[in-house]
């Protein structure tokens, strides 16, 4: 099937240009789960008794439609990387690099020092390598990895150098939650691509583009293109991972089930808590469970981007943002398979995460955080297109220190934007969401978490647990990765 089949086989209307299948309700779709390859996990890289991991960052080809290979990189293979499966303990890394440009890995969730977090002060040059000798220690969450060399991770991680981190604790079992690999426990990947007519990547960023995000109209579950998912008749856990640029989705199920939310970025919630919608941006992460037992399938949907869609973002108010969002387009449909082992039957009660509770602990200072479309200033790349973001009217420069923090201690960090609203990210640490546009927290956002949708002000709580020098500082930035090569990030040292 080629790229234009498979867009006209979703049966919906196809607007010009290749644009997303929009429907008017999401039974408008009419899905042909046949028409559909099985999804594939990522290979599974397990460091657990091992204690070693090695990534090699190197060029590859990919055929995301027939007869279209494509120019792609990835960590030990053409596209992405492996799913790696940390515990808590020593872990040795080396990743090396056979890519001619600088590329890093940074652990987007695992709390390491400075020095070990692979951000843009630790490029590894063609040929060379990097050996942090890790600690992990933390709860098991579901984490991500990519490279992170300033003014490119737009374009690296689009082209593929992005993947997965599962901190395990061996002890799902015991909570009552799926965790056989791809069978009751999947992985899933989620970034929008763009293709040529002819089914070849493509990475064609616009001043639109640079200045919305890069969005597209194909939907890749972990680099693969019209999937379905088999799944066993149970309860089946899903981890979400939103990889795209800019892309902020809101999943949701077509048959309307529940999805039983069980962990945000940095780990279980105290118990399952049923949702019907969960809105994810670039860099969240989120678990649910989803209850098979039925034997239905099911289509998992995400209504549009609230940054995109009509009128874009000068004509983005907020009375808009409903008609916007009714737009769903199809992201995984899920086939049951009756013949799989079923392990689980029932939700657990508990799950006895530790969610956040910081609002006892001494705040020692209060910070207004200000994401900036336009800084007015050129910053250090010349200006133009690459250059005019920023945070607290500055644009990122790798010789300025923003912020120095202190070791152990707990900041508010009041965040705030205009016109978009932009994912932030902070490294290093795990935080918790005080309130939301002065209210309660979106369900999503209850755990602790290291990013968060910002569309309007958030507060949060932030604890520094781990230090950052001045040569190896900690990024804080908006996810949309084209506004973070473009200077909307800062740096802090936390001692
Ligand atoms: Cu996932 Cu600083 O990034
Ligand atoms: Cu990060
Ligand atoms: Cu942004």
């Amino acid at each position: 099937m080629n790229r234009r089949n498979f867009l006209l086989g979703t049966g919906a209307l196809v607007a010009a240009g290749g644009a997303f299948a929009w429907a008017t309700s999401p039974n408008d779709f009419g899905v042909d789960t046949s028409q559909r390859v099985a999804l594939k996990m990522p290979p599974l890289l397990d460091t657990r008794e091992s204690r070693k991991l090695e990534l090699t960052a190197q060029e590859g080809e990919t055929s995301f439609f027939e007869n279209a290979a494509s120019k792609t990189i990835g960590f030990n293979q053409n596209y992405l990387g492996p799913t790696i499966k940390v515990k808590n303990g020593p872990l040795g890394a080396k990743v090396s690099n056979q890519l001619q440009t600088p590329v890093t890995v940074h652990w987007h969730g695992l709390l390491v020092p400075g020095e070990h977090d692979g951000g843009p002060h630790l490029p590894i040059a063609f040929g060379n390598n990097w050996q942090p000798d890790m600690q992990i220690q933390q709860s098991p969450a579901t984490a991500f990895y990519h490279t992170h060399i300033h003014g490119r991770t737009a374009s690296d991680v689009y082209a593929g150098l992005a993947g997965i981190i599962h901190v395990d604790d061996g002890r799902d079992d015991d909570r009552g939650i799926p965790n056989s690999y791809g069978v009751d426990d999947l992985t899933l990947l989620i970034q929008d691509r763009r293709f040529t007519d002819s089914g070849h990547l493509s990475y064609n960023l616009s001043m639109m583009d640079a200045m919305h995000g890069f969005t597209a109209d194909t939907v890749l579950v972990n680099g693969q293109a019209n999937t379905r998912a088999v799944v066993p008749k149970g309860i089946v856990r899903l981890r979400l991972i939103n990889g795209s640029n800019a892309r902020i989705y809101t999943f949701s199920a077509d048959d309307n089930r529940p999805l039983h939310l069980i962990a945000t970025d940095g780990g279980f919630l105290q118990e399952p808590k049923p949702i019907q919608e969960l809105r994810l941006s670039p860099g969240e992460r989120a678990e649910l469970l989803v209850d098979f037992g039925n034997g239905e399938s099911m289509t998992m949907l995400s209504s549009g981007d609230p940054n995109s869609g009509p009128g874009g973002m000068m004509g983005r108010v907020r009375g808009m943002l409903d008609l916007v969002v009714s737009r769903s387009f199809v992201v995984l449909p899920f086939v049951v398979d009756d013949r799989m082992p079923t392990r689980f039957n029932a939700l657990p009660d508990r799950l006895n995460g530790d969610e956040p509770d910081l609002e006892g602990e001494e705040i020692v200072a209060t910070r207004q955080i200000s994401l900036d479309m336009n800084t007015g200033s050129s910053g250090m790349m010349g200006g133009g297109m690459m250059s005019n973001m920023g945070i607290n009217g500055r644009s990122f420069d790798m010789s300025r220190m923003d912020l120095g923090v202190g070791l152990g201690t707990v900041e508010k960090w009041v965040v705030s934007t205009s016109m978009l609203a932009h994912p932030f990210h902070v490294h290093g640490v795990a935080f918790q969401v005080l309130n939301e546009n002065s209210g309660e927290p979106k369900p999503e956002s209850i755990g602790w978490k290291d990013t968060v949708v910002v569309d309007g002000v958030t507060e949060l709580l932030v604890k520094f647990n781990m230090p950052a020098s001045r040569d190896n500082p900690f990024m804080y930035h908006c996810h949309i990765l084209e506004h973070e090569d473009r200077g909307m990030m800062g740096q802090f040292t936390v001692a």
